[in-house]
């Protein structure tokens, strides 16, 4: 069954005992979250409004600190995310992310989890949230984004999420210019994206991990 962990910078994770998967990094959940997904990727995208797609919701995290910093930087964010397998309600409402989100984070992480699944929820001022229900590999994708997260499980784990296929599904919903940030560096999944269009950079990992993938649609 999974469980909730503490990782080493005290936020929660979760444990997947089927796949021996952690959903983020032990090393600092909240901590790879805003080096990966924050500071690597919606910090250095200059859209406006900013669309973002997620490839899996999962605790919601990474949407819960994109919110915050939407309100610090007074960015419109329409944040769009898609998750196959919805974290039970018990082990939501017992994760300590809000601790890590400043002074709106306790109000934006209940908004962000009480919204329904499949339609658009504004969130606060600058930040709309849609979270779909479903399974990405289906194919079945609309839409032109700026800013990619994928954070499926790790390509050892989940390799039916890294195939070209799969970022074929993504490049053709990102922009000329649009971004794709995601914290693995796998020699494969850098050959997978340049063949979908990328054009593949590394950058230093977050505690625990030498380096991330940022790549930029060509
Ligand atoms: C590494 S976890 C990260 C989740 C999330 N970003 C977070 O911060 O908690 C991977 C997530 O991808 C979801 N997932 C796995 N396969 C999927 C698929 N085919 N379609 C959509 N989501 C999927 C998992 O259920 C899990 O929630």
């Amino acid at each position: 069954m999974n469980r909730l962990i503490k990782t080493s910078d005290g936020s929660h994770t979760i444990y997947v005992p089927e796949l021996d998967e952690h959903y983020h990094s032990i090393h600092g959940a909240v901590q790879e979250s805003r080096h990966v997904f924050i500071k690597n990727g919606f910090d250095t995208c200059k859209a406006d409004p900013i669309n973002i797609f997620e490839v899996g919701f999962g605790t919601g995290l990474n949407a819960l600190l994109t919110a915050i910093r939407s309100i610090d930087g007074n960015r419109q964010v329409n944040y769009t995310s898609i998750e196959k397998y919805p974290v039970h309600e018990d082990i939501i409402w017992s994760l300590n992310h809000n601790d890590f989100a400043g002074k709106d984070g306790k109000k934006i992480f209940n908004l962000i989890h009480y919204s329904q699944w499949n339609q658009i929820t504004p969130i606060c001022k600058n930040f709309s949230l849609k979270k779909i229900k479903g399974d990405f590999t289906d194919g079945n994708h609309s839409g032109a984004y700026d800013l990619i997260y994928f954070d499926a499980f790790g390509p050892d784990k989940q390799p039916e999420m890294w195939t070209k296929e799969i970022f074929n599904f993504i490049s053709a919903i990102t922009v000329k210019g649009g971004i794709f940030v995601t914290y693995s560096a796998k020699g494969e999944v850098k050959r997978n994206l340049t063949a979908c269009g990328f054009q593949v950079g590394l950058l230093p990992g977050p505690p625990g991990k030498r380096q991330i993938i940022r790549a930029v649609k060509i």
